[in-house]
């Protein structure tokens, strides 16, 4: 293979760093109208007044929508497995349709208005009163309350392998622990914006996306328009992390401003703005049992965990998903457990549910060596499964030892001295840590369309999605190898509904989706060129097979035999040829959908595939303030098959840095009195700058998984796994002090 696997710099890059590329809130409409929302400060009532006399009077105000005065909308959709469009309602409330609050943040009120300036400082002029009701929304204080998830599409609620309660208490040592994280906010470098235009029934949205088939069909039912008079465009988002998988109130208000005004309508969204409409991470509250023998062998492993939903909204999150996978336990329980708040919708934010989840899990493996007197790493080896532990089936693919082989080597595990507080440098105390990575490597359905032109050039076009990760690039690569064309001959079309329906770009299952179907269309695209070849008169492809044809060099050749694509199509007097997998018919996409989902599901039940790995890591902490600086990283994954090592390597390095954000400083506060976020915004809601991240060394062990498409494994989330736990036993090393509860920041070592 010519380009995959290397790294090969970004198709978009120049787009980029030239502002070329646009975001949504970037497309010229000439008289645009600008949008603000009005934000409810309670959590739970109804709006007795609403006055928007003083906004109305704000010159270069349009409009002040508010439930008194906005048209109707139909209420989101109820989510049905057979329509998983219906996946994307951020929250079920029918925003300006009813006087009802649901949560602290819930927008009452969009003014729109010449400048963007009118519009927010109009915004702040709606006067409201309300009649509040008694709001549930202290998370912390609602742990007795919590009840079994039930299990749902992307996660189960529970399972169990023999007696773990008995085998821990007979356990000869044992650890039975508990772990606290908070709430997280979205914070992409982009915060959430829309630009909507209706022209007369027809509906065109500009909005970063991480599903714009979603959009388009949410959008569809909630305006009661056919989906075909909407199109939601996308080609470039700035970051999203599962904040732009759903569709959140900014979007369909944006739309209604534009109904309402007649004009072109865009909402950027405040960070505080993104933070109270746009649903975060759960906090959880976790618990971590294990029971081992002296030689280390687990008997007993039990993880359980509470996180919380809105009453609006949102999803269970799969806490304990790596816990179902990482030690050969003999005994094993997990289970998840949900509250229900009157809170904004929680929603899905980079390996949800592993972010978290391991880092009780390995925090409590680290505790478990300390106490058997191992090393870490001997001790997960110890416990490496053959099999999945709790079912017995086959791994796919798992390097997971292999991980840590490389990671000890290159980051010098065998020179740490084990002893808490034994490594110093002056003031600095030093500590190491490690930790596993898992995130469960998933697949879509895709439609792909590949066209060759005469000219030698080839256009693919998938409404895929391009966040920042380098997708249109991997799969530009992907193409160029399986027709045998350069690079530059290639030309992608993506972020779009008028494209053939792509995938979502969540799960870390985006390339794999594309990859599959791109294939497959190259190979369909091969056999046409060649079957036209193989008739058209001259052509020395005349009586040949296509088994002994390569696609390369730009062509087609049986040996030397043989003739590029541009001759092929001038000879057969054909302008291009295209190929497609998939289909673009709405039946089509049902029935795809449902066939893809069945073998999908097939699959599951023989095989467990999963991207893993070994986070390494070394902290110094001032042993008089108890300031924690990283010092050092290193990631060793078993990504499988690496499409491009530049961009595979900066979304692996990605994951990391917000794993550290996680571990050190980030949370989000919640006034348990009235439900509000105190710290909406990015100085008080703090993530890591660049003088808090050391260089980060990532590898990856680049082994296919035969069952996956090029044996890719998918790279998006597995990053951000383990980081929190790999840091908390570093803290742990340097200091003897065990922080349980994130972030870990200096005044819980003081
Ligand atoms: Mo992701 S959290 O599946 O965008």
């Amino acid at each position: 293979m010519t380009y995959v696997g290397q790294p090969v710099d970004r198709l978009d890059g120049t787009a980029k760093v030239t502002g070329e590329a646009r975001y949504s809130a970037e497309y010229p409409y000439p008289n645009v109208a600008y949008a603000a929302l009005v934000h409810s400060t309670i959590a739970r009532g109804r709006i007795t007044r609403i006055d928007s006399a003083a906004a109305r009077k704000t010159p270069g105000v349009l409009a002040v929508i508010t439930h008194e005065n906005a048209p109707p909308m139909k209420p989101a959709p109820k989510v049905t497995p057979m329509d998983l469009s219906t996946l994307a309602s951020g929250t079920t409330v029918n925003y300006l349709n009813t006087d009802e609050v649901h949560w602290n943040g819930q927008p009452i009120a969009v003014v729109v208005a010449e400048t963007l300036e009118a519009a927010r400082e109009a915004a702040h002029l709606v006067e409201v009163e309300y009649a509040e009701l008694p709001a549930t929304v202290d998370f912390a204080a609602e742990e007795g309350n919590a009840t079994p998830q039930k299990n749902s599409l992307i996660a189960e609620g529970g399972a169990k392998k023999g007696d773990p309660e008995a085998a821990l208490a007979s356990a000869p040592f044992s650890l039975d622990l508990r772990y606290t994280t908070p709430g997280h906010n979205h914070n992409a470098i982009e915060p959430h914006s829309t630009t909507a235009f209706w022209d007369e029934d027809r509906l065109i949205v500009h909005e970063g996306s991480q599903n714009v088939a979603w959009t388009q069909g949410h959008l569809a039912v909630r305006f009661d328009v056919p989906k075909q008079n909407i199109r939601v465009i996308s080609p470039f988002v700035g970051g999203a992390f599962g904040g732009k998988g759903m569709v959140w109130p900014g979007t369909v208000l944006t739309v209604l401003a534009a109904k309402v005004t007649g004009r072109p309508v865009r909402l950027m969204l405040t960070r505080e703005g993104v933070n109270r409409t746009v649903g975060g991470r759960t906090p959880s509250i976790q618990r971590v049992a294990i029971g081992a023998e002296a030689g280390g062998s687990m008997t007993a492993l039990i993880h359980t965990s509470i996180t919380q939903t809105g009453k609006v909204g949102g999803g269970p999150e799969q806490v304990t998903s790596q816990t179902r996978h990482l030690y050969d336990a003999a005994n094993i329980q997990v289970q998840q457990n949900l509250v229900e708040l009157d809170a904004l919708s929680n929603t899905v934010m980079r390996a949800p549910g592993e972010s978290i989840g391991s880092f009780a899990l390995e925090a409590t493996v680290d505790e478990l060596a300390y106490k058997l007197g191992m090393d870490p790493i001997e001790l997960r080896a110890r416990n490496e499964p053959a099999r999945n532990p709790i079912d017995g089936k086959a791994f796919a693919h798992r390097m997971l030892l292999e991980c840590y082989e490389v990671g000890a080597k290159e980051f010098g595990w065998g020179e740490r001295s084990p002893e808490p507080g034994s490594m110093r440098d002056g003031k600095w105390l030093i500590g190491m840590g490690v930790a596993s990575a898992y995130h469960p490597a998933w697949q879509f359905q895709a439609n792909v369309t590949v066209r060759l032109s005469a000219d030698g050039t080839v256009l693919i076009r998938c409404g895929f999605h391009e966040m920042g990760m380098g997708t249109s690039t991997a799969q530009a690569q992907i193409a160029a190898d399986a027709l045998g064309v350069p690079l530059g001959a290639i030309t992608m079309e993506y972020g779009d509904t008028a494209l053939p329906t792509g995938p979502s770009a969540g799960g870390s299952g985006q390339t794999a989706s594309i990859a599959a179907s791109l294939i497959t269309a190259c190979e369909k695209l091969r056999r046409s060129v060649f079957s036209v070849a193989r008739k058209t008169p001259g052509s020395p492809l005349r009586g040949r097979r296509f088994a002994d044809v390569q696609a390369r060099d730009a062509g087609l050749y049986d040996g030397s035999r043989g003739e590029s694509y541009q001759e092929i199509l001038r000879r057969a007097d054909l302008p291009s040829i295209e190929s497609q997998v998939g289909s673009d018919t709405r039946l089509g996409e049902i029935t795809g959908q449902v066939r893809f989902m069945s073998k999908l599901l097939m699959d599951r039940r023989r095989w467990v595939k999963a991207a893993c790995g070994a986070q390494f890591c070394e902290v110094r902490v001032d042993s008089d303030t108890g300031e924690i600086r990283i010092s050092r990283w290193l990631g060793v994954f078993d990504v499988g098959k690496v499409i491009n090592a530049k961009t595979a390597a900066s979304q692996l390095r990605g994951g990391i840095v917000m794993g550290i954000g996680m571990a050190l400083a980030e949370e989000t506060q919640v006034d348990p009195r009235n439900g509000r976020i105190m710290n909406a915004g990015l100085a008080e809601y703090h993530v890591p700058v660049h003088a808090d991240i050391p260089s980060i060394d990532v590898r990856y062990l680049d082994d296919p998984d035969p069952t996956m498409p090029l044996g890719l494994l998918g790279i998006g989330e597995v990053g951000i796994v383990g980081v929190a736990g790999a840091i908390a036993n570093a803290v742990y090393h340097a200091t003897g002090k065990r922080i349980r509860d994130l972030p870990i920041t200096l005044d819980k070592l003081l």
